[in-house]
């Protein structure tokens, strides 16, 4: 359903999350969707014979990666810069965004949400890529665009911990600044590397791919006491083998307490005093590493230090950035959108 008028005259308010691992986007017309952030090209004729395609996208192009060059191209949350290949891809990957949601031609103006950091350096990259695509265009951090899917708009702290980076920012009832935010590399694709380290180092004949390595992670991850042991299983000189890695997933996902404690705790810390104790007790978790068992309790505990406080986990993760993305969209008066030129 279009807004206003028809065809090409309408405009739909579109929210994009424009994650590491996953891109989601939400549209005023009730569409959404989520895509894995991969975008590959057939790696050569044989590949494009068999694919019958230019470009594939998300799972399509993680399925068929054996046949692609293959890019993830926001790596550590940033568009990854001189690299002509990424910058397509990140291209490639927004226009398949807003064309899962724009079935009227309408025109669009979007809200990306971006790791907070990457709003400094990454602001004309992007705008190059959503230039041709989109109308109007506004950048917003990623932890402030689920601070707004949430309401969470005064004194809350919103710590946002997805595949490349961990985004904070405070919220004080008005746009956040630069002092508000903060981003970490520590995340989900640290906690990744460790593990494939960790697993490697106790098991040197085992042979596994990243991708196992992760899908562990979703599986297994905690911080804390353990439930039980962690078992995977994976070829031992071609011999499938069961592994015990629960001591390797402890200590790989417990590398995100320290360095996230220390930030959260310094942004607390910079809060008007008497707000303080407010945000303490509001602090929400999300992102899809925030889902790490036993991580909002930890930092719960850690709150303790300076006062005690409430740590809320977000539940459903996926959509929040870019339900927060299309809420601001819907909100943002003319005079906070930045046209584009096609
Ligand atoms: N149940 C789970 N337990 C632990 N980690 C999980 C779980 N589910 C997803 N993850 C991890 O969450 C990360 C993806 O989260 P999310 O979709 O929020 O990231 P993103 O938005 O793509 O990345 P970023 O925000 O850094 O750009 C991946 O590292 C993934 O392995
Ligand atoms: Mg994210």
């Amino acid at each position: 359903m279009s807004e206003s008028g028809d065809g090409g005259d309408a405009i739909l308010n579109v929210g994009v999350d424009l994650g590491t691992s996953r891109s989601s986007v939400s549209a005023s017309n009730g569409e959404r969707h989520v895509v894995r952030s991969y975008v590959g090209w057939p790696a050569d004729m044989v590949a494009r014979k068999v694919l019958q395609r230019d470009v594939l996208i998300g799972d399509d192009a993680l399925e068929n990666r054996i046949m692609l060059d293959l890019h993830r191209p926001l790596e550590r949350g940033l568009i990854k810069e001189g690299s002509e290949k990424d910058a397509e891809a990140v291209r490639e990957l927004l226009s398949h965004l807003i064309s899962l949601v724009n079935n009227d031609d309408a025109r669009v103006r979007a809200v990306v949400g971006v790791p907070a950091e990457a709003l400094r350096v990454n602001r004309q990259q992007l705008r190059n890529a959503m230039s041709g695509l989109i109308d109007q265009l506004m950048i917003v951090s990623e932890p402030f665009a689920v601070a707004y899917g949430l309401e969470a708009l005064l004194h809350a702290l919103v710590i946002d911990i997805g595949a490349g980076t961990t985004d904070f920012c405070v919220m004080n009832g008005r746009y956040p600044t630069e002092e508000d935010q903060r981003t970490l590399t520590q995340a989900g694709d640290s906690v990744d590397e460790q593990l494939n380290q960790l697993v490697a180092a106790r098991y040197p004949e085992a042979n596994f791919s990243s991708h196992m390595v992760r899908e562990w992670k979703e599986k297994h991850s905690f911080v804390g006491e353990p439930k039980g042991s962690v078992e995977v299983e994976a070829p031992v000189r071609g011999v499938p083998t069961q592994l015990d890695i629960t001591d390797e997933m402890r200590q790989a996902c417990e590398s995100l307490l320290p360095p996230v404690t220390e930030m959260m705790i310094d942004l607390i810390s910079r809060v008007q005093p008497e707000y303080q104790a407010k945000v303490r007790q509001n602090v929400l978790l999300s992102g899809g590493s925030g889902l790490i068992r036993g991580l909002g309790a930890a930092l719960q505990e850690a709150l303790k230090e300076i006062g005690g406080g409430q740590v809320r986990v977000v539940k459903d993760p996926i959509y929040v950035g870019s339900d927060g993305g299309l809420a601001l969209a819907t909100d943002a008066p003319d005079s906070d959108w930045e046209k584009l030129s096609a």
